[in-house]
């Protein structure tokens, strides 16, 4: 995938009826197509060539659509597109009054400050061609044969949060889930930092304590995070919160209990060589899982 450019309120605000027909229609036609050429997306509108052309540049210049010429002339969704039309739906259904900041960039998701009836975060899950090939082998539901896997890919990632979340909120400490649409959930805003960011704490051994608690409750509920580390933890104030559920897995799972081991020792590890606090990993996974 492309660099993208950061999300804009005055882009989508920017955008006419045409070019959302366009917009919505080309998101249809990925299904059929990698490229989509522009007398199926004029014909998918009812618009002529001219004007479904002049569109398609609109939605270039603004960076949610591609062209290529190659392999044939086509136009491509692309990730930025993807999350206008989100975003859009979000503010239609008044999930959502405003878009804010980036406040989170990681290899997989983009994650915005936004404000509905109260400020929220807004994550869009950006599983691309290098990362969907693990996804597929965690998930045997995906076609093989999808003409856009990473648009699938995304969705299912961001599925898979949502179903976390829920599963676990308010038992465990995650955010609040709020919303799902396409491949972007809509949560709880969480103040404060990750704790690899934080400054040093106060009571250590009180913090690795309360995210140990969480990961027994969560893994009551059925849910092992599996990619734990001090990088999804969030710490505000003296309150813990976990976060980044996507690649979740359940206690039936095959590989179950290595990846409750390796969410575990990556906390440990991180409160050993930072806070000098040290517990033992076999005690510590014995007390979650029995
Ligand atoms: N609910 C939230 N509230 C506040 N910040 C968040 C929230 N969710 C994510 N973030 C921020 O966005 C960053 C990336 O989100 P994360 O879910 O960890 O996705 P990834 O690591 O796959 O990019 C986090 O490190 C955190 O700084
Ligand atoms: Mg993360």
């Amino acid at each position: 995938m492309m660099e993208e450019m950061p999300l804009s309120a005055d882009v989508i605000r920017s955008l006419q009826p045409y070019d959302l027909r366009v917009l919505l229609a080309l998101e249809r036609l990925m299904h059929r197509f990698e490229w989509v050429p522009v007398e199926d997306l004029a014909g998918a509108t009812r618009l002529s060539l001219k004007e479904a052309e002049y569109r398609l540049g609109r939605l270039i210049e603004r960076d949610l659509v591609r062209f290529d010429a190659v392999p044939y002339r086509g136009y491509a969704l692309i990730f930025n597109g993807l999350d206008t039309l989100a975003l859009r739906a979000l503010t239609r259904r008044g999930t959502l009054r405003a878009l804010g900041s980036l406040i989170g960039e990681g290899k997989e998701a983009l994650v915005y400050e936004g404000l509905g009836v109260a400020p929220v975060a807004i994550k869009f899950h950006h599983v691309g061609q290098r990362s969907f090939q693990s996804v597929r082998l965690n998930r045997d539901y995906i076609p093989e044969r999808t003409h856009c896997p990473w648009i699938f890919a995304s969705r299912l990632s961001a599925e898979a949060e949502f179903e976390a979340l829920s599963r676990l909120y308010p038992r465990v400490p995650v955010p609040e889930p709020i919303a799902m649409e396409r491949h972007a959930i809509v949560m709880e805003l969480i103040g404060g930092t990750t704790l690899n960011r934080a400054a040093d704490l106060d009571h250590p051994p009180v913090v690795l304590d309360d995210i140990l608690n969480a990961v027994q409750e969560a893994y009551r509920q059925g849910v092992i995070h599996n990619d734990l580390s001090e990088f999804n933890v969030m710490i505000d104030g003296d309150r813990i919160v976990l976060i980044d559920w996507p690649q979740w897995v359940g206690p039936d799972h095959p590989n179950a209990r290595a990846c409750l081991e390796r969410d575990i020792n990556n906390i440990l590890t991180f409160f050993s060589r930072k806070y000098r606090v040290n517990r033992s990993l076999k005690q510590v996974v014995e007390s979650v899982v029995g």
